[in-house]
């Protein structure tokens, strides 16, 4: 079985990521949400509940197996199997783009034009809620494909948005497959404001 699909299994019955819940708190508008990494969807069905109209996308087509059927079904739901850093994103504004535990996963290479995108994508008084590894992240090794970011870099990411929130954090917690992992995480949650402008 593969690392995902265990993940999707122990979180499928997972209650909503708290700093979503908290997030959602900051939006002005609740028209489209994107769940980036949507895994077994238990951020989405509490999207589709709080009335956003839900644009699911996960790399993994198995998620489909662990999303529930009522989700699946749902007018307001579309799940697209795809990286984010082939999705095309230009089409789409959205008030809320929560990606839990997923950015980290794209590769070096792909990692800042993709993030510059995602920002796009955001409308005006848009929420981001996420979050990126550190470099003391214990798989920060030199052959990772993940992504690490010191404070710095994360922080230079939102340039020109308004942070309303950025927690750093470590901890020792098992991984998804039960391995050991020293943790280094920042959460983040950015509002797109008036005085956005990229330059
Ligand atoms: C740690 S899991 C988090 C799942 C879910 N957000 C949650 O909190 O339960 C990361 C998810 O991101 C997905 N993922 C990884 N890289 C991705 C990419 N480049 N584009 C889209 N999804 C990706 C994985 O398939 C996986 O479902």
């Amino acid at each position: 079985m593969g690392v995902w699909k265990k993940f999707y299994q122990n979180t499928k019955y997972n209650t909503t990521a708290k700093l979503l819940i908290e997030a959602v708190k900051y939006c002005k508008n609740k028209r489209n949400a994107l769940d980036i990494g949507c895994g077994a969807g238990k951020d989405s069905v509490f999207l589709l509940k709080e009335g956003f109209r839900v644009l699911a996308i996960d790399s993994d087509n198995s998620v489909a197996e662990f999303i529930p059927t009522e989700l699946l079904k749902s007018e307001n739901f579309r799940l697209v199997i795809d990286s984010i850093e082939k999705f095309d994103l230009t089409k789409y504004r959205f008030d809320l783009i929560n990606a839990q535990y997923s950015l980290p996963f794209i590769s070096k290479d792909e990692f800042f034009p993709c993030i510059y995108r995602i920002i796009d994508s955001m409308s005006q008084d848009g929420i981001f809620v996420g979050q990126f590894f550190g470099l003391h992240d214990s798989w920060n090794k030199p052959t990772a494909k993940e992504t690490f970011l010191s404070k710095k870099q994360a922080v230079n990411i939102f340039n020109n948005l308004n942070i309303i929130k950025l927690e750093e954090f470590e901890k020792d917690r098992p991984d998804a497959s039960g391995r050991d992992k020293h943790w280094h995480v920042f959460d983040f949650i950015v509002e797109k404001n008036q005085q956005f402008a990229r330059g």
